[in-house]
């Protein structure tokens, strides 16, 4: 694609001319396409200058820290290093059930994390960093004002909880946002000339607060995150397996607080209810609901309920957004 080539190319004479000889940057990456992409296309510009961190925050889904790790080290080079802050995150967010609550401790706890690693850094180089990489888009950027010369007339509401904001004031580190001008579809052609994996660019969008969001209530209730990454993991290898994976926006389940009772065996249970979700969409804004064949559900279900402890019930999210939202918190 010669067009996000060039744009490739031009990104990084600005980076380049931007950032000093030995000046510094930090970048957070969350394992998501966009921070990604963002850090693999400052890497190529600045090389080791860059210094990514990837956070732990106990709220990931199965395997995923080794497994974006993985991908970070052997095929993208990136130098990050992962902190591993669960213990710190969930213990917070104990006993909080209200959402927007454990949102604010989750960004809390995280700009905790993030000044901890520049503090880190700083030893290190014997220098504070003087950058920092957002992966920010068009969309996240512009309400109604696009910037001037940018050509773009487009319109979207900004959504202030996708994005980490309100850094301390003390960092005072000046933003490289390589992709503001971009939409999705542009950074995921970018992504693919820089040599990221076409399956990581393909990733669902994953919220940043995590599976707090898809636990409803107190995220450390019993084993509630352990089920949940269970139950997540294999309707999300059913929708592989299947062929489904790209034609759908977002697929996960919900971990409820509720339990019901069932049979299984021949032995009476009260186990835990989880509802499965998936959508389709064109920017997250609005929604449709996916519409399974019969036969994938009567098989994940089976899945799910022979496989995970504590699970003896398995309902279907069948809303749209609007009226309801993507995530149940
Ligand atoms: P909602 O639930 O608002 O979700 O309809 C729209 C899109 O945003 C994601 N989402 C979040 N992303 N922090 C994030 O980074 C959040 O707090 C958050 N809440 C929702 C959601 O997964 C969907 O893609």
């Amino acid at each position: 694609d010669w067009k996000m080539q060039d744009v490739l190319d031009e990104e990084i004479k600005t980076i380049k001319s931007m950032v000093g000889p030995d000046e510094h940057v930090i970048c957070a990456l969350s394992g998501g396409v966009d921070s990604t992409v963002a850090a693999t296309l400052v890497h190529n510009a600045i090389g080791d200058r860059l210094h990514c961190v990837f956070v732990d925050n106990g709220l990931l889904r199965y395997k995923e820290q080794e497994r974006v790790m993985s991908t970070f080290n052997s095929d993208l080079h990136l130098p990050v290093t992962c902190i591993d802050a669960s213990e710190k995150f969930l213990s917070e967010l104990k006993g909080v059930k209200d959402p927007e609550m454990k949102r604010k401790i989750i960004g809390r706890e995280f700009i905790a994390v993030f000044d901890e690693f520049a503090h880190m850094l700083e030893k290190k180089i014997g220098k504070r960093p003087e950058y920092l990489v957002q992966g920010t888009l068009y969309p996240d950027v512009i309400e109604s004002c696009p910037p001037p010369g940018s050509g773009r007339t487009h319109s979207h509401t900004i959504k202030s909880h996708h994005n980490v904001g309100g850094l301390p004031k003390d960092m005072k580190l000046k933003l490289i946002e390589p992709l503001k001008l971009l939409f999705k579809d542009e950074v995921r052609k970018l992504g693919s000339i820089l040599n990221v994996p076409e399956s990581f660019l393909k990733r669902h969008p994953f919220p940043g607060p995590g599976l707090a969001v898809r636990v409803i209530g107190d995220v450390t209730a019993g084993n509630a995150l352990d089920v949940l990454r269970q139950v997540d993991e294999i309707f999300i290898q059913a929708i592989k397996d299947a062929g489904l994976y790209d034609e759908i926006w977002q697929a996960f389940a919900v971990f409820l607080p509720v339990q019901t009772v069932g049979v299984q065996g021949d032995q009476r249970t009260h186990s835990h209810v989880v509802a499965l979700r998936a959508i389709t969409s064109e920017d997250g804004m609005t929604a449709n609901w996916y519409d399974f064949e019969r036969p994938f559900l009567v098989d994940v279900v089976k899945k799910i309920c022979n496989n995970v402890r504590g699970v003896n019930r398995v309902v279907l999210d069948v809303t749209s957004k609007p009226p309801a939202t993507v995530e149940w918190e």
